[in-house]
């Protein structure tokens, strides 16, 4: 059964009421269920967690992480923290905005969007990038092609 917006966040609200400390928390919860922030839910967080809109509306505005609209199709991260980028990460954003044609923190072209995430645990392991949420270390330009070429296969996609 696919729930509907309304239907993950009233148990959310109810969770979280009368507690503004745990706005993230609540955000966070909320994206993971239903892959962005609705800007129609923020009067009923600003009202539950006794915080007003602008304050709602501000986190998730700062926070890079947070969606307002429906995701792509398919969803590219690239790390652009200091470990990936000392490991060619700015090279495999260059390929990743030319194999799928959308610009990185653009809008979505073709039902891919392409994300900039700072740091996915896998310093060690860099370039890291992201796949619909699937993470993968040790990325150069062919094994993405390969990884990509996978996920929009299994996205119905050619
Ligand atoms: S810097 Fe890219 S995974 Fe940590």
């Amino acid at each position: 059964m696919v729930s509907t917006p309304h239907a993950t966040l009233a148990p959310l609200l109810a969770r979280h009421a009368g507690r503004a400390n745990e706005l993230l928390p609540l955000l966070h919860a909320l994206q993971d269920r239903e892959g962005y922030v609705d800007p129609a839910h923020v009067p009923a967080i600003a009202a539950a967690l006794n915080l007003s809109r602008a304050e709602v509306h501000g986190v998730i505005t700062f926070y890079h992480h947070f969606r307002s609209a429906p995701p792509a199709a398919t969803v590219v991260q690239v790390c652009r923290a200091e470990a990936c980028r000392s490991r060619g990460g700015e090279a495999l954003v260059a390929h990743v905005e030319a194999c799928t044609g959308a610009h990185i923190d653009g809008e979505a072209s073709h039902g891919v969007s392409v994300e900039s995430v700072y740091c996915l645990g896998q310093c060690a392991l860099s370039p890291a990038v992201t796949i619909n949420g699937e993470l993968h270390a040790r990325v150069g330009p062919a094994r993405f092609d390969a990884l990509f070429a996978d996920a929009r296969e299994q996205g119905g996609h050619d």
